[in-house]
């Protein structure tokens, strides 16, 4: 058998080089290949090695069991961002930028989980356990029936947890645990790789749910979680800008229930509080309507949300006038200003664009395309929408709006939060009375023309 020469990893895509270089052919990312030590020899030659496996019919498998029951913490946001609480012996990886509060929110969950009847163990690699019990009596935890240890040493970890048997155990974070089948310092792509790996292995074998940290750093400098996605059931991020108080934990992938759900929580004194309707919370003060401010009925996973986008235009002195976008995807921010431009004849050059969720909230729905345009051409001719309408709605290249899935519960939650009016892609299926008055409009060019007059 050949000897495996590949000896390179790129800690975004996992893709293996024989050399080493500065850019990944395969994701295109820069700087993240860094060198990869093999977990083991491999084979011996003239064996394939290994024993044989069991098999097992799929219609065997068949029973009238009822799924295994999910352990809920009891804070809602959790439980629902996991697809109705912790499912047993399943593998889930909380990633995060460093500071953004992913330690607190895992010992408050496991403070719950613990309360719940479920025995946690939770394992800290950057804190001594003192610092841990500090923070757990300022968040008011001290008295959760939660097993605390302070330690890097993978296989020490593994073996406490085998004698333990914990239901659930918690790994904060993986970049600080070390294996020693692998050669090189923790953090690093093989490292995290091995630690991660082992780790989900426990999990399914012992019947033991375990939760990994892993930090993700802007530039992708340490070994990013990217590797260890793949193998986990269940990733979830958690995100926020730090100067917000408001923290969403999203789902990217989950093998137990609906991917892209939200969670919503708030930064305090006292740690993490659970935000149940934070519609109220992403619209600012709007008592009157303002230019370059317009309200979007989104759905983030199951759950609607209502956001406000915000627009700025204003003259530029740059030969090439800047772009800034905080919370939406730039790319998408230029095709809506190409589309403005070539099918309604609208231009924003010579000007500065700057568009920004209010909040710190993300949105990548493509039914906020309307919404955008909508901001740009308030803040472009400086005319407010009435401060009681939300928009939505999807732009496709020739300028004609699509419509958008749920669009009643679109209009449902922006009722409930006091509008009066909606703007609506043509075709938007609404059954019966939303309680809203619906404008339905075709395309952009009757946008333009019915709300702005031109
Ligand atoms: P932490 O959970 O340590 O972040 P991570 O594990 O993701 O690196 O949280 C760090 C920040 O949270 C820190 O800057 C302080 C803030 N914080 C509060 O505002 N209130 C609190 O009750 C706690 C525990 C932390
Ligand atoms: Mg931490």
């Amino acid at each position: 058998m050949a000897k495996s020469s590949s000896s390179f990893v790129c800690a975004n895509c996992g893709a293996r080089h024989k050399k080493w270089a500065g850019n990944c052919d395969a994701c295109g990312e820069w700087n993240t290949i860094s060198e990869d030590v093999p977990l083991s020899s491999g084979p011996t030659r003239g064996t394939l090695g290994g024993v044989r496996g069991r098999q097992i019919p799929l219609s065997d498998l068949a029973t009238n069991e009822t799924p295994p029951p999910r352990t809920r913490s009891r804070m809602e946001e959790l439980d629902r961002v996991l697809g109705g609480g912790l499912v047993p012996a399943s593998a889930v990886l909380v990633g995060g930028d460093p500071g953004i509060g992913k330690s607190t929110l895992l010992l408050q969950a496991a403070a719950s989980f613990a309360n719940s009847g479920m025995s946690c163990v939770y394992v800290s690699g950057e804190e001594a356990t003192a610092q841990v019990r500090m923070r757990a009596q300022r968040l008011g935890l001290a008295d959760a029936p939660v097993r605390l240890a302070s330690e890097t040493n993978l296989r020490d970890i593994l073996t406490t947890l085998d004698a333990e048997r914990p239901d659930l155990a918690i790994i904060d974070s993986i970049q600080t645990m070390w294996s020693d089948t692998v050669d090189s310092a923790p953090g690093s792509v093989s490292q995290v790789r091995a630690a991660s790996h082992e780790l989900t292995q426990f999990a399914k074998q012992r019947n033991t749910a375990v939760i990994l940290v892993g930090h993700v750093t802007k530039e992708g400098q340490i070994a990013g979680p990217r590797v260890v996605e793949h193998m986990v059931d269940t990733v979830l991020y958690f995100e926020g800008e730090r100067g917000h108080q408001f923290r969403i934990l999203r789902a990217v992938k989950n093998r137990f229930g609906p991917a892209d759900e939200i969670g919503v929580f708030e930064m305090t004194g006292e740690g993490l509080a659970e935000v149940a309707n934070p519609s109220a919370l992403f619209l600012s003060d709007r008592d009157r309507p303002a230019p370059g401010s317009v309200v979007f009925a989104g759905i983030e996973g199951t759950r609607p949300v209502l956001v406000e986008f915000q627009a700025l235009v204003a003259p530029s002195s740059l030969s090439q006038p800047r772009r800034s976008v905080v919370g939406w995807d730039s790319g998408r921010l230029s095709m809506v200003l190409a589309v403005l431009e070539a099918r309604c004849g609208i231009s924003f050059a010579g000007l500065d664009v700057y568009l920004n969720v209010a909040g710190g909230m993300r949105i990548s729905e493509p039914a906020a395309d309307l919404a955008v345009a909508a901001a740009l051409l308030s803040a472009r001719e400086d005319a407010a929408l009435p401060a009681d309408c939300v928009v939505f709605g999807e732009l496709s290249l020739s300028g004609a709006l699509r419509p958008v899935g749920q669009t009643e519960n679109r209009l449902k939650e922006a009722q409930k939060l006091g509008f009066t009016a909606a703007i609506a892609p043509d075709g938007s299926k609404i059954s019966g009375d939303s309680g809203l008055s619906v404008r339905k409009i075709a395309d952009l060019t009757g946008f333009v023309g019915e709300v702005f007059g031109a």
